[in-house]
C-alpha cells in the first residue's frame, strides 16, 4: 500500500523553496520542539513510535540515541547520505526533492540528543544535491532555522554539509568519520562504538537520511500514530526504489509490511508484457536473492529476515528469465573488488579472486571446478572475518546465487556461450 508521509508534496509542489515547504506545515514540528517539549520529550517520542535505522541493519534509533554517555563532551549528528548500494536512489530524492524535511529532522534528532553540529554526509556524486541542501541549509540560516537560538530559543545547531569522493566504503559507520576527518575512508576497529568515540573522538551518533527525515512526523503527530503504522516491530513507511525489468521504475513510499508482490506487479507496473520474473535483489547488492516464491513475503525487516534475505536500503533490482545468474553475479563481483577498502585480507583478495573467476565464467573461458572454486571464496571471505560487513555483502547475494541457480554456473565452467543468453536467442527467433 503506497502510503505517501516523507514524499508528500513531492512532484507537486517545489520543496525545496522554504516558503513552500513552510506553508505546507513545515518547520511546525521544530516549532513545536522548542516551544512545548524537553529534549527528553522528543527522545520519549521517538523511543515510543519504534522507528528503526533506514540504513540497512534496521537498528533501534531511539536505542542508539541512548547509548550516548552523558559527561559533557560535544557530540555530533552526522547524517548518512552516502547512498551508494547499487539501485538505491530514495535518500538522494529526499535531499534533492524535499531537503528542508531532512534539515528539520536533524535538527529535531540534534535537540533531543543534545548536539550543537550536524554533519550530512553527501555521496561524491550527489553535484546537484549537494547544491540543494547547501541552499536549503543557508535560506534556513537566514529564517533563524540554523544557528544560534533558534526560533529564539536556547537552543542552536550549526549545518555543515559535506561530500565524498565516491566511494562505497564511506557509507560505512566508521569509514564515514575517518572521511570526515579528512582521512582514507577506512573503517575502524569498534569497540569503542561511534556514540562512545566517534567523529573526533567524541560521541557521535550516525543515522541514514531518511531515518532522520521520520522525526518530523513522529514529533508533529507523536510516537504512537507512528507506532500504529504497519507491523508493530516495523512500523512506519519505507521509500523503496525499484529499478531493472520493471515497467515504471522509481521511489515508491509503501507502508512497511506491503507485499513485495504488490510493490513490483502494482505500483512498478510489473514485468514487460511476455517476461517471467526471475529473482530480485531486494536491497542492492548486498542482499540474498528472493524468488519467485517469496514474492509475497511483506515488506518489512523481520519478514525479510525470515526468508534469508533482507529489507536493507530497499533498493530492488528486477530480473527476469533473460538474465543470467552469473552476469549478474559478475557485475556484483566487479563492483565488490573495485569498492573493497583492502584494509582486510579476506575481503581485499577475496573479492580480486572472485572477480577473476567470474570474469572467466562470463566470457567463455570458465574452468572445471569453477563453480567449487567460488563456493570456497565466499566461505573463506564470509562469515564475520571482516572489519565491516562489506566483505559479508560480497558473498551474501553470491552464495544465494549459487544455491538456486548452479546449473548456470555449472554451465559457464565449460566455456562457450552463455546457456540463458543462447536461449534467450532462441525464444526470440
Ligand atoms: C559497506 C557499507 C556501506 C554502507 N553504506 C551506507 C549508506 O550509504 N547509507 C547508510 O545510511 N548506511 C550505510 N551503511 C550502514 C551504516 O554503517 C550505518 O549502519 C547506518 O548509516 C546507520 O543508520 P540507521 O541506523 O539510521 O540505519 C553501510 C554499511 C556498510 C558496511
Ligand atoms: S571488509 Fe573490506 S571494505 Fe571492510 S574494512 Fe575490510 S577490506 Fe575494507
Amino acid at each position: 500500500m503506497i502510503r505517501r508521509i516523507l514524499t508528500d508534496g513531492i512532484g507537486e509542489f517545489d520543496l525545496t523553496r522554504l516558503d513552500v515547504y513552510r506553508a505546507r506545515g513545515g518547520f511546525q514540528a521544530l516549532h513545536k520542539a522548542l516551544t512545548t517539549m524537553s529534549p527528553q520529550d522528543v527522545f520519549n517520542e521517538v523511543k515510543t513510535s519504534n522507528l528503526r535505522g533506514r540504513g540497512g541493519a534496521g537498528a533501534g534509533a531511539a536505542f542508539k540515541w541512548s547509548t550516548l554517555p552523558e559527561d559533557g563532551r560535544p557530540r555530533y549528528l552526522i547524517l548518512n547520505g552516502d547512498e551508494s548500494e547499487p539501485g538505491s536512489f530514495s535518500g538522494r530524492m529526499l535531499i534533492e526533492k524535499n531537503p528542508h524535511l531532512v534539515l528539520e529532522g536533524a535538527l529535531l534528532a540534534a535537540y533531543a540528543c543534545k548536539m550543537a553540529r550536524v554533519f550530512i554526509y553527501l555521496r561524491g556524486e550527489f553535484h546537484e544535491g549537494a547544491q540543494i541542501l547547501t541552499r536549503a541549509v543557508a535560506e534556513a540560516r537566514e529564517a533563524g532555522l540554523v544557528g544560534p537560538r533558534i526560533l529564539g530559543s536556547e537552543f542552536g545547531v550549526e549545518v555543515v554539509v559535506h561530500r565524498g569522493a565516491g566511494a562505497y566504503i564511506c557509507g560505512e559507520e566508521t569509514a564515514i568519520m575517518e572521511s570526515l576527518e579528512g582521512k582514507r575512508g577506512h573503517p575502524r576497529t569498534r569497540p569503542p562504538f561511534p556514540t562512545a568515540s566517534g567523529l573526533y573522538g567524541m560521541p557521535t551518533v550516525i543515522n541514514n537520511v531518511e531515518t532522520i527525515a521520520n522525526v518530523v512526523g513522529i514529533v508533529a503527530n507523536g510516537g504512537a500514530w507512528f507506532a500504529a503504522i504497519g507491523p508493530e516491530k516495523s512500523p512506519g513507511t519505507k521509500i523503496c526504489s525499484v529499478s531493472g525489468r520493471v515497467r515504471r521504475p522509481g521511489n515508491y513510499e509503501i507502508q512497511m509490511g506491503t507485499p513485495l508482490r504488490e510493490l513490483i506487479e502494482e505500483h512498478a507496473g510489473g514485468l514487460e508484457p511476455g517476461h517471467q520474473l526471475k529473482f530480485v535483489l531486494p536491497a542492492g547488492a548486498s542482499s540474498a536473492l528472493v524468488l519467485p516464491k517469496d514474492l509475497d513475503t511483506p515488506l518489512d525487516f523481520d519478514s525479510m529476515m525470515s526468508i534469508r534475505s533482507m529489507l536493507g536500503s530497499a533498493g530492488m533490482l528486477v530480473c527476469d528469465e533473460r538474465d543470467c545468474a552469473v552476469h549478474v553475479a559478475y557485475l556484483g563481483s566487479r563492483f565488490y573488488h573495485h569498492e573493497s577498502c583492502g584494509k582486510c585480507t579476506p575481503c581485499r583478495e577475496g573479492t580480486g579472486w572472485t572477480e577473476r573467476v567470474l570474469h572467466r565464467m562470463e566470457h567463455g573461458a570458465g574452468r572445471p571446478g569453477d563453480t567449487e572454486r567460488l563456493q570456497a571464496l565466499c566461505r573463506g571471505i564470509g562469515g564475520r572475518k571482516c572489519l565491516c560487513l562489506l566483505g559479508d555483502f560480497s558473498v551474501t547475494y553470491l552464495q544465494s546465487a549459487l544455491s538456486a541457480f548452479p546449473e548456470e554456473f555449472v554451465a559457464h565452467e565449460q566455456g562457450g556461450p552463455c546457456p540463458v543468453a543462447a536461449a534467450v536467442e532462441v525464444a526470440n527467433r
